[in-house]
């Protein structure tokens, strides 16, 4: 019978409770047992109570929830082989043999490392008397399949990550209520947003949002973009702009790599064009409360397809993770994807910003 577990890793994202519940629903409905690890990583090393067998009703009420109510952490303990080793020794315990993995690039990465360490793990456990040569054989193959959640849309060759469209609309209406002020008081916000290394979240904001400038890592602003950006702000002014909003993505560089910060685009705002200007940092806001209807969707869809990846895989099959491609929810290779998004910040230190816009899709070239 097959075992299935279901885990969030990394930063939480809006709609993991939603690739919780369709996963426990449908591994149930498949004839499958479920279970949850809570706290990512941190729950599969500690195990016990931590790894838990879950009913249909267990998940009720989940898919309109912020954040992820099984909890999820960044784990030392996992990153190192004696880690590993106990988190089989407890999945061996479970009689679990397939893993569904919510989280970013560096929570999928880690768990194809756990697979390919699969065997020899075993080894390791069998030697040492911890499981039986029978439960070696039993529990052979490890079956991995991730899912991407993250805010950032950061994730190459898929067009969304479960929770970035929520975040977006959060921003949006954050933007809109800064507006309120902007307008009445004629001032100028500087308005940082989240994304690690990726500017999508920024890009799109402002495009949304009509900012006058925005700054991101993927294609940072000419060398004299100090004069550029005033000029800009000047011109709308002058057309009658009673507001002034600019978005500076947290990883916003310029084209020598050093970091832009709102401070200084303020500093300039203020002391160059006299503008009232305030800095106004979204933070975890941007991460947080109930998930739009497309990421509600997208969890769910993708949730469904996570379950049947792991009920048609041989043990041949490289680890997949489900993508969404044109709308169309598809399986694809986890290791050629996290190596391609590991590409774009290859080409950003190497000044190749062509190559990091193209490689971050479409809607950047746009
Ligand atoms: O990856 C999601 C994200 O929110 C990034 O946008 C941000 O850089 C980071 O996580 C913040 O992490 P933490 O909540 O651990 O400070």
């Amino acid at each position: 019978k097959n075992r299935i577990a279901v885990m969030t890793s990394g930063g939480d994202s809006p709609g993991m409770n939603g690739c919780v519940r369709a996963v426990v629903r449908k591994s149930l409905a498949q004839g499958c047992e479920s279970y949850c690890i809570y706290e990512g990583y941190e729950g599969l090393v500690r195990g016990g109570d931590l790894i838990k067998q879950m009913r249909w009703e267990d998940v009720r009420g989940l898919l309109s929830e912020g954040g992820t109510s099984i909890g999820t952490a960044r784990c030392k303990a996992f990153t190192e082989r004696p880690g590993r080793l106990k988190a089989a020794k407890n999945m061996i315990d479970k009689g679990i043999n397939a893993l569904i993995i919510c989280g970013g690039d560096g929570s999928l990465t880690g768990a194809d490392t756990f697979r390919g360490e699969w065997p020899g793990l075993l080894e390791e456990l069998v030697s040492s008397g911890e499981i039986t040569p029978e439960q070696r054989n039993e529990f052979q193959h490890l079956n991995i399949v991730g899912l991407v959640g993250s805010i950032d849309n950061d994730f190459a060759d898929t067009d969304a990550t479960i929770g970035c469209y929520s975040s977006l609309a959060r921003i949006c209406e954050s933007v809109d209520s800064i507006d309120a002020t902007a307008s009445s008081h004629q001032r100028a916000f500087v308005i940082e947003v989240m994304g690690r290394h990726c500017g999508w979240l920024a890009l799109m904001a402002g495009v949304s949002t009509g900012a006058d400038f925005i700054f991101i890592p993927e294609n940072p602003p000419a060398q004299n973009w100090e004069d550029q950006m005033c000029g800009i702000i000047k011109k709308h002014r002058e057309f009658g702009k009673r507001k002034t909003i600019v978005i500076v993505a947290e990883g916003a560089i310029d084209s020598e790599l050093k970091q832009i910060s709102p401070t200084q685009v303020k500093d300039l705002l203020s002391n160059r064009l006299k503008l009232d200007t305030r800095i106004t940092t979204l933070g975890h806001v941007q991460r947080g409360g109930t998930p739009c209807a497309y990421d509600r969707q997208l969890s769910t869809l993708q949730g469904v397809e996570a379950v049947m990846a792991v009920l048609d895989a041989t043990p041949e099959t490289p680890s997949k993770f489900i993508a969404i491609i044109e709308n169309k929810i598809i399986r694809s290779p986890l290791i050629e994807a996290v190596a391609l998004t590991q590409e774009v910040a290859k080409a950003i230190a190497a000044k190749d910003f062509k190559r990091a816009m193209d490689l971050r899709g479409p809607e950047f070239a746009e």
